[in-house]
């Protein structure tokens, strides 16, 4: 691995160039104004990985934005891993309140990152991370020390729930078929304590539109006398969780696996600092469901959020109305064993159930992602795990995340594959907020590591079939 470990130090500057290109595309799956720049990524990934070395890299085209797959087959008869990524981004609004633009990169030193950190949107949530895998590939393809076949899919609609990757996946099984995904779209506790993200939550995306009257109305000629349907959605909203913070929807929590005391207490000791992480978010106390640990709450609780809620006047200065509709966004983030599906349901039952009669009610689902939890017993996990500990100098923690990527237990389903994830990132990278930025020091670190999964891994495959 060492010539690998020197072509990466060696092309360190032309890696932060070639990834500050990346960032420049604004890749925003879910905005449709920015549908070319999803295939100008989707190229531009492609060719870079053509430029590594792979044997074909392909822009496949899906109903939603394209999915560029490559592949270097060395061997058939040696492991294959699959790495996923996704060159999608988040919207990057609200705008006012980046530093510098979110397509255009710039680096700069923090307290966390005397050496730099690249900011822009998708600079740790993937593209930073989706290409040291881009990186490590050309660099063991030029030093011929790639151990292992490697197969690519990078997609562009992990952000709005990556709804056409699944009946692609579906589709091309033989041609994904692998021994393990490898993916680097989670993070490390900091930069002295990496990790290995071995449980993700599901989700279950729901849309609430709540309607009264037929119009807009002048909420002094018939303010008190019709009902305001924001008014109601707020009372329906406020009865969702009770005193406690327990979601109150009936079966909410019936299929939810309860973490042994044995789990929470290797859970509880990772390291976690509560004051730091309040200081970060400037708050002054954190909230959450009673008789949980913050650490269990994010990783091994379901929640439901409001994600967004709009009716009547929003604009400047003061409108006197009576709105006709009111809507929320509503999203519940989900713990093994709970199914988004037969959650959307209860929501849906449940919503419908404290819809006073005075006003209508729709329930949307708009999309949803299982959970996944990964074992430690396998030789995926070991393989990272040396991995870290050699890219660091320090053996990687076990941790929960509390985001979701809904194809890992999708890729289960229909590949029979588990998943590793191997994140580099930190909480503090503001990913989905202002000012995202990701660490020179994670980027190296990423870079240090990832050759050395493939090394361990098919160190242990031959162990294991040999
Ligand atoms: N990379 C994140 C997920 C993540 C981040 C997991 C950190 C664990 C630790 C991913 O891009 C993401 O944001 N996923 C969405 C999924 C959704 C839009 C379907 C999420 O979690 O909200
Ligand atoms: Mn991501
Ligand atoms: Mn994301």
């Amino acid at each position: 691995m060492d010539k690998t470990v020197e072509y990466c130090h060696n092309h360190l500057d032309q890696t932060i160039d070639e990834l500050m290109e990346l960032l420049r595309i604004p890749s925003v799956s879910a905005d449709s104004s920015h549908k070319q720049d999803m295939y100008r990524a989707a190229e531009y990934l492609r060719n870079r990985l053509l430029q590594a070395g792979v044997d074909r890299a392909d822009i496949i085209e899906t109903e939603g934005h394209p999915i560029v797959y490559a592949e270097k087959i060395i061997d058939p008869e040696l492991p294959t891993v699959l790495v996923y990524g996704h060159y999608d981004v988040q919207p990057p609004d609200p705008l006012d309140l980046w530093e510098s633009p979110p397509f255009d990169p710039v680096i700069k030193a923090t307290d966390i990152h005397p050496e730099g950190a690249i900011f822009a949107r998708g600079a740790s949530d993937d593209k930073g991370q989706v290409y040291m895998h881009v990186k490590v590939l050309e660099a063991m393809n030029a030093t011929g020390e790639l151990p292992c076949n490697v197969k690519c899919i990078i997609e562009g609609e992990e952000e709005v729930g990556s709804k056409h990757l699944e009946p692609f996946v579906r589709d091309h099984r033989d041609m994904l078929q692998c021994d393990i995904i490898l993916i680097s779209d989670t993070g490390i506790i900091d930069r002295n304590t990496p990790a290995i993200t071995v449980g993700l939550r599901g989700l279950c995306y729901m849309e609430v539109e709540v309607t009264g009257p037929n119009r807009d109305l002048h909420s002094g000629l018939f303010g008190g006398a019709v009902a305001n349907p924001a008014n109601e959605l707020a009372k329906m909203i406020a009865q969702m969780h009770d005193a406690n913070y327990r979601i109150t929807i009936p079966g909410f929590y019936d299929k939810v696996r309860e973490a042994s005391e044995e789990e929470r207490r290797a859970l509880n000791n990772a390291p976690f600092d509560l004051e730091a992480f309040k200081k970060d978010l400037g708050i002054r106390q954190e909230c959450g469901e009673a008789g949980y640990t913050t650490i269990e709450r994010i990783g091994i609780r379901p929640t439901l959020d409001v994600n967004g809620m709009w009716s009547g006047y929003t604009g400047e200065g003061a409108k006197t109305v009576l709105p006709s509709r009111a809507h929320a966004k509503i999203s519940m983030r989900l713990v093994p064993d709970q199914d988004y599906r037969e959650i959307a349901e209860l929501f849906t039952n449940y919503v419908r159930q404290i819809t006073p009669p005075c006003v209508d009610v729709e329930v949307r689902f708009l999309h949803g992602g299982h959970p996944y939890l990964m074992p430690i017993d396998n030789i995926g996990y070991r393989a990272a795990h040396r991995a870290m500990a050699k890219g660091f100098g320090k053996e990687p923690v076990p941790v929960r995340g509390g985001g979701s990527i809904p194809i890992v237990p999708l890729f289960e389903q229909l590949l029979g594959v588990k998943t590793i994830l191997m994140g580099f990132g930190l909480d503090s990278d503001k990913i989905h907020s202002p000012n995202e930025h990701f660490g020179l020091y994670n980027l190296q670190k990423g870079l240090a590591s990832i050759p050395w999964f493939y090394h361990y891994y098919t160190n242990l495959y031959k162990e294991t079939t040999s």
